[in-house]
């Protein structure tokens, strides 16, 4: 199959460019401002089902685990509901515990990695509830699954997922609010959520248009043989996505840590030579954040932060647009996104083709 290139030299940068109008299409047709809450209509689960449901567990593989670790946090802080996500290879291995209250659901772009797939089936055996969250219709994980959500960010050919992982997110937002508002939240906080929805195509765009700024960014720290990406909280799995990205497209060694953890042991790696990206959103954890920073200062490190203002202790930011707290994570690896292009791109990498790798891993 082919597609328009439309002026981009490669699928990875004209995948990321397209991320405005992905959002958009996800939104679209799903959102009730009368009852403040968004129409699933693939989901299968009613009201009574959606009450019943006791925990929440994600499973899928690489960047989708990541989309699935946001998701989490999303259904948690919406909806009140203890959820988690794993890597669906990891479990279908440990013999988990299927328990009748919890709602699973499976997360793949291409529907049809098989880990994700053995551990639905696996799952529909015990007899679980299982949502698929997919992006290829018709795909074998949309089949097997009890109903679910598409994330419509249209086809994805890049090897490096970017467009999907953002709709993945938007998608677990939709799911969160439409979860939370069966649940205990309010109108007023479902409002709110719902105008955060709507500010992200025009936040993906201004953020796109700073790609001057990131690609000067990306040539400096090309020269790394290694980085390190933090974040707390909602900021984690944000810098979890953006360290394999990295690593996949420029072969970058790249670790992520949770900010909270550089003192019991990375900080020992932290010196001039070992870039850190952190993620910095303003947040109730802001404060907690700014002191990382300061520590990795104080050991001469160099530090480029994804913020909603400039940060003082940083030796360069990257200013992001603020959304509501609970909807930042879906902006602030984009320009990691752009980063990881730019910094694969300096080093003459196979951008869409990374060695040793596949779109999708349909074998064990
Ligand atoms: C993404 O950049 C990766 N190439 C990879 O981690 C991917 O997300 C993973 O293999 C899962 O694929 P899926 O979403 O098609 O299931």
């Amino acid at each position: 199959e082919s597609y328009d290139m439309g002026g981009h030299d490669t699928y990875m940068h004209k995948e990321i460019h397209e991320q405005a109008e992905a959002v958009d299409r996800a939104l679209r047709g799903r959102i009730d401002d009368r009852f403040s809450t968004v129409h699933l209509g693939g989901l299968n689960l009613d009201a009574r089902d959606a009450r019943a449901v006791r925990r929440v567990k994600i499973l899928g593989c690489g960047t989708s685990y990541h989309a699935g670790q946001i998701g989490a946090q999303m259904i948690e802080e919406l909806a009140r509901i203890p959820a988690d996500a794993e890597p669906a290879s990891e479990f279908r291995y440990r013999n988990p515990v299927v328990d009748p209250d919890t709602l699973y659901i499976a997360v793949s772009q291409s529907g049809e990695t098989y880990d994700v797939l053995a551990a639905v089936q696996e799952l529909k055996r015990k007899g679980a509830r299982v949502l698929g969250l997919v992006n290829v219709v018709g795909s074998a994980i949309a089949r097997e699954t009890d109903g679910g959500i598409y994330v419509h960010a249209g086809p994805e050919v890049c090897v490096v997922s970017t467009k999907c992982f953002t709709n993945m997110v938007v998608s677990f937002g939709l799911l969160a609010l439409h979860l939370g508002r069966t649940r205990d939240l309010s109108v007023a906080d479902g409002k709110r959520i719902i105008e955060g929805l709507r500010k992200l195509p025009g936040q993906i765009e201004e953020i796109l248009a700073n790609e001057a700024q990131i690609e000067e960014l990306a040539k400096e720290y090309a020269e790394a043989k290694s980085m390190m990406f933090i974040g707390r909280v909602r900021g984690y799995p944000v810098a979890r996505e953006a360290s394999l990205k990295l690593k996949e497209v420029s072969y970058i060694h790249a670790e992520a840590y949770p900010a909270s953890e550089l003192k019991h042991g990375p900080l020992a790696l932290i010196e001039p030579a070992m870039p850190t990206v952190a993620i910095v959103p303003d947040d109730e954890l802001l404060e907690k954040n700014r002191a990382a920073l300061e520590e990795i200062k104080a050991r001469s490190g160099r530090i480029l932060a994804v913020a909603h203002q400039e940060q003082e202790k940083a030796d360069h930011t990257i200013v992001v647009p603020k959304n509501e707290d609970e909807l930042d994570a879906i902006l602030m690896g984009i320009p990691l996104q752009l980063f990881a292009y730019y910094t694969a791109k300096a080093m003459g990498r196979d951008i869409d083709k990374p060695r040793n790798l596949a779109k999708s891993v349909t074998v064990e």
